[in-house]
């Protein structure tokens, strides 16, 4: 069984009223009924603001948003138009790239295991920066050695982060040097060094720990091998607001351009956000299809799921807070519902003790913050249509 965090009522009470900001309850009902749920809302103004965010907050850094949360192609189009950087991972994330009008130079290459037939398709599309994590990984670029450049990636694990990526990622910075010396050996052109503290991390320390790590071992790379690295890139990992309050990127910025200054400040520095970036660029609708009483606790049953839009639940390890559409017109009294998903698999349950009015057959609930991680992994389970994705204007986008 899944454990489910309890509601915050404080958090609930604050993304209610930035829901009330956004959307009005008469406007949800029509777009629901003229969409038919589930439906996801997409807000391309959120892409727009958070990655500006970003760019306010971390002057020095090229921020490379990581296509992966949601690979949508007008979020793609609103990076580009910001003149922004792209984190790509694979053949798909590089064409849709591409498509929305990405120069190649923009981008680069975070997975750091590939078929050798990736790496042609990637240079095929002028895709010149790979990241490399082990010695294995070497030998399919060699006959591509004059066309590419290579960034190691050091592994930092740790246990505070939602999504820990050093477990699969990565070389431990004492087993770093080993690899950056059989890189020069074969006279690869190794630029630069990356890290990822780890997915939806509220621990600033884990980036400075990290970073003074990193700074220690270009001083070794220099001392031991007399390599100079020309890029940082810090990876992504920035807290999106879910179902609990999240440290501001501030915060996270107070923190680490100190840091960037006093280290790095005489080279090229990357980030790779995700998450951060489009967390709250969709909002769910969906509808109450049943309801009953079972071992002393009330359930909901939704048009959407685990296999749906609350995939992030099981992939992500994320959570959710969903409302009554009628909150959006006035307060009500809650109180706590299991919420069962729409297919046949008993463990498709979005919540255990969720707060929620009273509502019907049909009423329509309304779920913020649910754009990362969460429909680019819903399946089709039961022959259950994937939730569509829609702009406001009802224009079907994914
Ligand atoms: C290499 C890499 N970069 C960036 C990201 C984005 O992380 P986040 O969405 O937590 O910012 C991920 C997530 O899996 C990743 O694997």
């Amino acid at each position: 069984m899944i454990k489910f965090d309890p509601i915050d009522t404080e958090h609930r009470a604050h993304l209610l009223a930035n829901l009330r900001k956004r959307f009005d309850y008469d406007w949800v009902q029509q777009f629901a009924k003229n969409q038919s749920t589930p439906c996801l809302i997409f807000d391309v103004e959120e892409v727009r603001s958070r990655y500006q965010e970003l760019q306010t907050a971390f002057p020095l850094i090229r921020h490379h948003f990581a296509i992966k949360p949601l690979p949508l192609a007008p979020v793609v189009e609103m990076i580009n138009r910001q003149h922004g950087h792209i984190d790509v991972a694979s053949r798909g994330e590089i064409e849709l790239a591409k498509e929305q009008g990405v120069a190649s130079r923009r981008m680069i290459h975070t997975n750091p295991h590939r078929k050798i037939g990736d790496i042609e398709h990637a240079i095929q599309h002028q895709v010149e920066q790979f990241v490399v994590d082990n010695p294995k990984e070497l030998n399919k670029f060699l006959p591509y050695r004059n066309h590419v450049k290579l960034i190691l990636r050091l592994s930092y694990p740790n246990d505070l982060s939602q999504v820990n990526l050093s477990y699969k990622f990565g070389v431990p910075p004492s087993q770093g040097l080993d690899l950056l010396e059989t890189m020069l050996k074969y006279k690869f052109d190794v630029t630069g060094v990356s890290m990822h503290v780890g997915s939806q991390s509220d621990h600033t320390e884990l980036f400075v720990q990290a970073l003074e790590k990193t700074a220690q071992y270009f001083t070794d790379a220099k001392e031991q091998l007399g390599h100079e690295f020309q890029i940082l890139d810090i990876g992504g990992g920035f807290p999106a607001e879910y179902n609990k309050p999240v440290k501001s990127i501030n915060e996270f910025a107070d923190k680490i351009n100190p840091l960037l200054e006093k280290y790095f400040s005489k080279m090229k520095i990357y980030s790779e956000p995700g998450r951060y970036v489009v967390n709250s660029s969709l909002t769910l609708l969906s509808t109450i299809v049943g309801a009953s009483r079972r071992a002393e606790s009330d359930w909901y049953f939704i048009d959407d799921g685990l296999y749906g839009s609350f995939s992030g639940i099981l992939f992500d390890f994320s959570g959710y807070v969903m409302f009554g559409a009628n909150e959006l017109a006035s307060d009500q009294d809650l109180s706590k519902f299991i919420i069962g998903g729409a297919t046949c698999d008993s463990h498709d349950i979005v919540h255990d003790k969720m707060l929620l009015p009273k509502l019907n057959y049909g009423d329509i609930t309304i779920t913020p913050n649910i754009g990362a991680y969460s429909w680019t992994h819903s399946t089709n389970f039961n022959l259950i249509p994937r939730p569509k994705v829609y702009d406001r204007q009802g224009n079907l986008l994914g």
